[in-house]
């Protein structure tokens, strides 16, 4: 089975064998057939964070369980379960259209809510740990179901446990979100706020945030249904504070975000600019002409040049600002 339109890269890559999920049921029943009990298996959601390099040698799960049920509602909150199969940014339309306060900033963030928690998605100021209740997961191995807290999906930037200590281990079968009917906006943002002036939204709802927000990411992030992208290829490097000093005596531009008292987080997408990447091109794959974070196929390009080309630039920025990038984007 080619993964090709299942993946937002675009890349050319053969899973052995491949089922679509429809419950949990379902997915319970396939991780406990003696028949599969043998054959390695691969969850594969939105195909939004990943980089096929090779085939596929496993059973590929793909969860597609639908669904938005309302849990909870008093006149402040709202709690809903969602299926790990919808996408994404549906959910969020839903939420926009119903009042539902929370997800906004994370308007047209490709994938599906079930890699969402995965990686704890975030954008303009909010990541998706902010509201989320529970996370519900199959046990790969047992078919066991298991309702992880908050606070058990160990959520850190761009991490949680399902990316670290239980990587390869569970699939995400849904979430509960817990959502405001009162909400309170997040417009601190440099770009939202400039755009809600332009949009002239002086008491901006949250349907106005959310049309900010796609305005600027269609401005500066390529359509994957159009170039082949997985949003940000590297995560955005932590530096301790005395290293951003000096680091900042001979780039005395460089930006850089105060994490804690010790750790500066400084924009990777810069550090590539500046390393002249942006823009690049080589055949069918390169960097993005207005967000150098981002690298693209083309068309015709290999999971395996866009890694090479993720390894020259990591090289260049490791030479040129003695800092290292770590890839955001799981290599398959
Ligand atoms: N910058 C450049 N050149 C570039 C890109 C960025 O100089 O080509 C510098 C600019 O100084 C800019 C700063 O980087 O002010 C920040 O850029 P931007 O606001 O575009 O955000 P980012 O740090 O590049 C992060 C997330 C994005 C998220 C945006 C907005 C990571 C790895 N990326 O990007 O997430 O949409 O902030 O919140 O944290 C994703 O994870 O796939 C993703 C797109």
């Amino acid at each position: 089975v080619s993964l090709r339109h299942l993946n937002t890269f675009g890349l050319d890559a053969d899973a052995r064998y491949f089922i679509n999920v429809q419950s949990v049921d379902e997915l319970t029943a396939v991780l406990r057939d003696p028949e599969w009990k043998g054959t390695p298996k691969f969850i594969l959601g939105g195909g939004s964070n990943i980089l096929l390099t090779q085939d596929i040698d496993a059973l590929v799960i793909h969860p597609g369980i639908k669904g938005i049920t309302v849990l909870e509602e008093t006149e402040e909150t709202v709690v809903l379960a969602v299926g790990a199969g919808e996408v994404w940014h549906d959910f969020v339309m839903y939420c926009v259209d119903n009042g539902y306060g929370g997800v906004e900033n994370l308007s047209l963030i490709p994938g599906t809510v079930g890699a969402a928690p995965m990686q704890n998605i975030g954008a303009y100021g909010v990541e998706i740990k902010s509201v989320i209740e529970s996370v519900e997961a199959v046990d790969i191995e047992s078919g066991e179901k298991r309702i992880f807290s908050n606070a058990e999906c160990e959520f850190g930037y761009r991490e949680s446990v399902f990316k670290k200590a239980l990587k390869h281990q569970y699939v995400i079968t849904g979430a509960t979100f817990r959502l405001s009917k009162k909400p309170v906006l997040n417009a601190a943002y440099g770009d939202v706020q400039k755009t809600l002036q332009e949009m002239g939204a002086e008491n901006p709802t949250i349907r106005d945030i959310s049309e900010a927000i796609m305005q600027i990411r269609r401005s500066k992030l390529p359509d994957p249904a159009e170039i082949g992208n997985a949003g940000s290829f590297f995560k955005n490097p932590e530096i301790p504070v005395a290293q951003f000093a000096q680091l900042r005596e001979t780039f005395p531009e460089v930006p850089g975000y105060p994490v804690d008292a010790e750790t500066v987080k400084v924009p990777a997408g810069w550090l590539i600019e500046r390393a002249g990447w942006k823009g690049y091109r080589e055949g069918e794959i390169g960097v993005h002409a207005r967000q150098a974070l981002v690298l693209v196929n083309y068309g015709g390009g290999t999971g395996a040049q866009i890694k090479a080309l993720s390894e020259k630039i990591q090289a260049s920025v490791a030479d040129k600002f003695g800092v290292r990038l770590n890839a955001e984007v799981n290599f398959i």
